[in-house]
């Protein structure tokens, strides 16, 4: 990420915190509208997790100028998150939604470089977190073939 992006995250965020915008919230509503299936893979109650989400965004903003200290636990996430059942193909709902809550969420809006950069910023953790999302997925699928070819050697 670009220092003037960091920038122009930070100076919008700063309007979201004065204002205690819960941009988790409006972010959970616009997603489960564009992905309904995702509904079902969340808790019934979603107070927690929009505070999970929140406090996310906010570690998020407040190192973005230390991107690689974020990589590690940013990766470790995206392995929990396949036992949730996201999946890297999930992402472009996740943008959008995040797009649309903090334009409807952070008071004045957001400009046009404001946007972009927050989406060179989702890219970013993206980024991250997809690769070690399908490093996951493989590992899960060739222990899965490994598995179902022992079967019927001890069935012998
Ligand atoms: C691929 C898209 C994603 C999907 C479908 C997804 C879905 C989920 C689900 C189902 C949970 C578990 C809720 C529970 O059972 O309590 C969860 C937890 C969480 N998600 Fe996501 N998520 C995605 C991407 C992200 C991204 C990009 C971030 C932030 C950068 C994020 C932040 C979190 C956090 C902080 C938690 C709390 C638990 C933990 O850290 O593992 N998620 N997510």
């Amino acid at each position: 990420m670009t220092s003037l992006e960091i920038a122009l995250i930070r100076r919008s965020f700063a309007r979201a915190f004065m204002a205690k915008a819960n941009i988790a919230k409006c972010f959970y509503a616009d997603l489960f509208l564009r992905a309904p299936d995702l509904r079902r893979i969340f808790p019934r109650e979603m107070g927690p997790q929009q505070d999970k989400l929140n406090d996310m965004i906010a570690t998020l903003v407040r190192e973005s100028h230390r991107g690689e200290s974020l990589s590690g636990p940013l990766r470790n996430m995206a392995i929990r998150h396949v036992a949730y059942g996201a999946r890297p193909e999930h992402f472009p709902f996740l943008r959008d939604a995040l797009v649309h809550a903090l334009r409807t969420q952070i008071p004045g809006g957001l400009v046009q470089a404001e946007v972009e950069a927050w989406i060179a910023g989702f890219d970013w953790v993206a980024g991250q977190m997809i690769p070690a999302m399908e490093a996951e997925l493989a590992e899960r699928r060739s222990a899965a073939i490994i598995g179902s070819d022992r079967v019927p050697y001890f069935s012998r």
